[in-house]
């Protein structure tokens, strides 16, 4: 178990302005911010980032939203940080997210769903080192 995850504020959050709602979320659910950064994605970065998903349907549309506009990256720290904090940010279909969650409050629909979580401690330090170096992380 490790005790790191990685997030996403996605585009639709950020457009928004639920950057600082969701920071504090995270926050009061006692996860330390390590790093973080906004940024845009290039469509060829967005499709690198979410290659594992390159077969599905629904690809396409998710690399040309999550390029569409600003999101923030973060590394966050917590026991149990990757479990934890995918129960903080709920379903990945808000419809199904249960209250007090990220997503409840601040998802529009599947696609845009405000956050993005890790969902393996493997994946967390694969998408941490794809936003941030090693002197970024401390
Ligand atoms: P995320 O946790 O960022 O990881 C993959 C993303 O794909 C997921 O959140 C959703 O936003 C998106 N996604 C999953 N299913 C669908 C779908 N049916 N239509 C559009 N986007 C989807």
């Amino acid at each position: 178990m490790s005790n790191r995850t990685f997030t996403m504020i996605k585009p639709d959050a950020v457009a928004n302005g639920h950057i600082g709602g969701i920071l504090n979320m995270i926050n009061a659910a006692g996860f330390r911010i390590v790093a973080m950064k906004m940024t845009q994605l290039s469509t060829a970065k967005a499709g690198e980032f979410y290659a594992v998903h390159a077969e599905r349907p629904f690809y396409g549309e998710l690399v040309e939203f999550m390029s569409s506009g600003h999101i923030v990256a973060a590394i966050l720290e917590k026991d149990n940080a990757v479990e934890d904090f995918r129960k903080l940010i709920g379903a990945t279909n808000p419809a199904n997210a249960e209250e007090g969650t990220i997503r409840k409050k601040y998802a529009e629909s599947i696609g845009r769903n405000a956050v993005h979580g890790s969902d393996s401690d493997e994946n967390a330090a694969i998408e941490g080192n794809f936003f941030f170096s090693g002197l970024e992380k401390f």
